[in-house]
C-alpha cells in the first residue's frame, strides 16, 4: 500500500506523513530530504547549487548518512533544494532510490507513506491514496516563522512569506514535475486545521480509498 503526500512547503505534509505512517504501520520517505541532501551536500562543498553537473554528482553520490543531518532542515537547505529539483537529471538520479523505496519499504513494511511535490504524479502514479495537503500562503508563512523560531533560529514572518512564495513559485513553475495536484488526489486545506484534525480528515480519504 502506498500513500502518496504533495503539496506546498509548510502545509503540514510531514507530520501528516509520519503520523499515517505510525497508523497503518508503513515506512516513511520524505522525499523532500533527498533534495535537501544535495543542495547541503554542495553549499558545504561551497559549490553553487545552480552547477547542474555538480548537482547531478552530488546526486548520484548521495550516503544514506547523508540523510539524517540536522542542517537539512536550514532555511539555506530548503532553497538550495528548490533549485536543484528544477534539474531534470537529478530528479532523474533520486527516482529510482524512491521507487524502489516503495517497492520494497524497509524494515519489511507492507507499504509507505511518502511525502514531496510530484509523488503522485511521477513517483508513485498508481499510489492507492493520494492526499495533496496544502493551505494559504499566510498560514504556511506563519507555521514556518514559528518552526523556525521553536529552533532559536530568526525568523521574521514577511521575509518567510516572501522567500516560501518564491521556492513555490520555482517548484510549480518548473518544466520537470512541477507541484501540482494527481487529478485522482483528495485535496485536503489545512488552513483552518489543527494537526489532529488534518490527521483526521486524511484518515477519512484514505479508509475509504482502502476500505
Ligand atoms: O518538502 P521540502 O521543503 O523538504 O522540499 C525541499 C525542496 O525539494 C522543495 O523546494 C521542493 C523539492 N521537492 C521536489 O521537487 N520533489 C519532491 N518530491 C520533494 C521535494
Amino acid at each position: 500500500m502506498i500513500v502518496a503526500i504533495d503539496g506546498p512547503s509548510a502545509a503540514g505534509k510531514g507530520t501528516l506523513a509520519k503520523r499515517l505512517a505510525r497508523h497503518f504501520d508503513l515506512a516513511h520517505l520524505d522525499s523532500g530530504g533527498l533534495y535537501r541532501a544535495v543542495g547541503l551536500k554542495l553549499l558545504r562543498a561551497g559549490q553553487d547549487p545552480a552547477d547542474e553537473a555538480l548537482a547531478l554528482a552530488a546526486a548520484r553520490s548521495l550516503r544514506p548518512a547523508e540523510l539524517s543531518d540536522p542542517a537539512l532542515r536550514e532555511e539555506a537547505t530548503g532553497k538550495a533544494a528548490s533549485i536543484v529539483a528544477a534539474m531534470g537529471p537529478v530528479r532523474q538520479a533520486l527516482l529510482d532510490f524512491q521507487r524502489a523505496f516503495a517497492r520494497t519499504p524497509p524494515d519489511g513494511k507492507a507499504g509507505a507513506v511518502i511525502d514531496g511535490r510530484d509523488i503522485g504524479t511521477v513517483v508513485c502514479p498508481e499510489a492507492e491514496a493520494k492526499l495533496f495537503v496544502t493551505a494559504s500562503d499566510e498560514v504556511r508563512a506563519r507555521r514556518r516563522s514559528e518552526e523556525l523560531q521553536g529552533r532559536g533560529e530568526i525568523a521574521i514572518y514577511a521575509r518567510v512569506l516572501k522567500d516560501m512564495r518564491e521556492r513555490d513559485a520555482r517548484d510549480s513553475q518548473r518544466s520537470v514535475a512541477p507541484l501540482v495536484a494527481a487529478e485522482d488526489a483528495f485535496v485536503l486545506d489545512t488552513s483552518d486545521l489543527d494537526a489532529d484534525e488534518a490527521f483526521a480528515a486524511a484518515l477519512e480519504v484514505i479508509n475509504q480509498k482502502i476500505g
